[in-house]
């Protein structure tokens, strides 16, 4: 286990010891451990496959209509089995629209709307909706998906040591460094913040921008919208429940989770099925709310934030042993995070 924490001064590497903030060795992180930039070439010799490849090697002709196959890792969120979609071009912001998948197995069929792909397991129910937990309707709130990136977002720095999407970035290529040039997975990524980000770096070959909030989704679209030159043909949106991912297992390089697990009804139910889309080597990086160390022994500390989770239904302040405990369990290894205050930053990988 390695950590690293957050200085006002700049990045130090933390030898720890969960109960003791003491025996702190402070070392600057030389820029090999955090590259301010990342060398672009890095794309050309990657050998990640795409999420969606934009250029299917195969179709045939259904009905009169061209049916594209390719070795898409979109999939059914019912059988897990991949879509085949009909459409004249990759999957993509502009072709969403128009677009719609088909399981081969149960025979149901995904449309796109306007904004985003709906591959949730109801999806196409007109009768039935499953009602989720506060943590996630909450998000689904019109007014809540415009503020969260207009101010909302932003006091997660002011009482949650977040160091803010610039640094946060930085930060979270560090970990995600063996990977790139492959897909990435934005998984509940609200509003897009950090999506847009990844599809401008220009460091993935595809992003799929991941929320249950279509209203989140949505807000998304309209930033990409106002964006000159946002490079929409590597990037979609998909409204799915994090706990049944509709991706193929195996396909995919890259998961981001940025202040989300907090926020999901069962982590272990998620991390198990981001280990299950995860390729041999693929990297999960998450930030979350943590809280162990001298607090741990505040008198009745511990009630307090099991009585929050019950009330909330969310797993905020977690520990650092929990955090990586919970990681191995579901099958990732080499957990390492980076802390600041409440604020920590998680990675771990599935095996090669
Ligand atoms: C606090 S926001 C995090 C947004 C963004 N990733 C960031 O770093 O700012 C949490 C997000 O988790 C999403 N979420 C909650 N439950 C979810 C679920 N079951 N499936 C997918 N997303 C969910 C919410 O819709 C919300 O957009």
């Amino acid at each position: 286990m390695a950590t690293t924490r957050i200085a006002a001064t700049g990045m130090y590497l933390r030898t720890p010891t969960l109960s003791s903030f003491t025996r702190t060795t402070r070392r600057r992180l030389s820029p090999t451990v955090f590259p301010s930039k990342f060398p672009l070439q890095l794309r050309a010799f990657s050998t990640a496959s795409p999420i969606v490849d934009p250029k299917p090697t195969d179709s045939i002709v259904v009905d009169d209509k061209e049916v594209r196959r390719s070795s898409n890792s979109l999939a059914c969120p019912v059988c897990f089995d991949s879509l085949t979609w009909t459409g004249d071009s990759g999957l993509s912001v502009d072709s969403i629209p128009v677009s719609s998948l088909q399981c081969s197995t149960c025979q149901k069929t995904y449309v796109g709307n306007q904004t985003h792909l709906d591959l949730t397991a109801t999806s196409g129910a007109k009768n039935y909706g499953d009602l989720m937990p506060a943590s996630t309707e909450l998000f689904r709130v019109p007014l809540i998906s415009f503020l969260y990136e207009r101010g909302w977002r932003q006091t997660f720095s002011v009482w949650g040591g977040f160091p803010g999407p610039e640094k946060e970035f930085e930060l979270m290529k560090g970990f995600l460094n063996p990977v790139l040039g492959g897909n990435i997975i934005d998984a509940s990524c609200a509003s897009g913040l950090f999506s847009r980000l990844f599809a401008k770096s220009g460091l993935f070959s595809l992003v799929v921008a991941l929320d249950y909030s279509e209203n989140m989704l949505a807000q998304c679209y309209e930033f990409i919208q106002q964006e000159d030159n946002f490079p929409k043909e590597n990037f979609i949106l998909v409204r799915a429940d994090i706990a049944r991912l509709p991706f193929v297992t195996s396909s995919v390089d890259a998961v981001h989770a940025g202040a989300a697990l907090h926020c999901w009804p069962s982590p272990s139910a998620v991390v198990a099925e981001i280990s299950r889309v995860l390729r041999p080597g693929g990297v999960f990086v998450a930030t979350t709310y943590i809280l162990d160390g001298p607090f741990t022994f505040v008198p009745f500390l511990s009630t307090v934030r099991q009585n929050i989770r019950q009330a909330s239904g969310s797993y905020i302040f977690l520990s650092e042993r929990e955090l990586e405990d919970l990681c191995r369990a579901c099958g990732l290894v080499g957990f390492k995070c980076i802390r600041n205050g409440p604020f920590v930053m998680i990675s771990a990988a599935k095996p090669k």
